[in-house]
């Protein structure tokens, strides 16, 4: 079975692997790059990188219709427990677990991880799914950082970048991320969400192809990569 990986806009990705359906930081309703409402959507899983508004996103709702399990930091999970969410995984950062569809692995990330209502969301992750077809690294928001490096050590096949600049690192510290990480294939996130996050998208591919051996895959919303 293949596992596939479709952007939903923003930093929201549905993962198919091992016969589930892994919704990444679910942010639909009031996010202007989605195509689909949270009311649409299904999922077995949720994965949460960090506490803000544009990743918890709809997690509340979703979970709550489809009881998937959310993965998050235990800070976050303890918050979504007191709004109700019961299917839920507390991990925490170099910490791994093996699920049914594959082992998450948190990592480090460089960034802030409030909760939409001011709680203490705890440090902002990364996280690392190791499927039967690859590792996948989803960097969630970050500046670069040379740690990396040992990210990379973990054989990444994809890496889910940011490239919006602003809020997390830009385009041309991600060329640096891409050599310290060295996936097999990049593709680009949090970025043309709004206009203070704007960028070019086949520029930054260019740029990729040019000073990395990655491979950039520049997505549409809705489209999707097959590993
Ligand atoms: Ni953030
Ligand atoms: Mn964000």
């Amino acid at each position: 079975m293949s596992t596939t990986i479709k952007w939903l806009g923003h930093s929201t990705f549905q993962v198919n692997t091992g016969g589930k359906t892994i919704l990444v930081d679910p942010f639909f309703n009031g996010n202007p790059a989605a195509q689909v409402s949270a009311a649409d959507v299904e999922a077995d899983v949720i994965m949460v990188t960090h506490g803000h508004g544009d990743h918890v996103g709809d997690t509340i709702e979703i979970a709550g219709r489809t009881n998937a399990l959310v993965i998050s930091n235990f800070e976050i999970v303890t918050w979504l427990q007191k709004q109700g969410v019961e299917n839920a995984h507390a991990m925490h950062i170099g910490g791994s677990h093996p699920f049914d569809f594959g082992t998450v692995k948190l990592t480090i990330a460089h960034h802030g991880s409030e909760l939409p209502d001011g709680s203490n969301g705890g440090n902002p992750t990364g996280m690392v799914l190791k499927t039967n077809d690859g590792n996948i690294y989803f960097a969630g928001d970050t500046g670069l950082f040379y740690d990396m490096k040992l990210i990379g050590e973990e054989h990444i096949a994809v890496a889910v970048l940011p490239i919006g600049d602003n809020f997390t690192m830009g385009p041309d510290d991600s060329i640096k991320a891409i050599k310290l990480i060295d996936p097999e294939t990049v593709i680009p996130a949090h970025y043309n969400t709004w206009p203070l996050i704007a960028q070019d998208a086949d520029a930054w591919a260019t740029q990729v192809t040019l000073e990395t051996s990655a491979k950039p895959e520049v997505l549409a919303v809705g489209g999707e990569f097959r590993l």
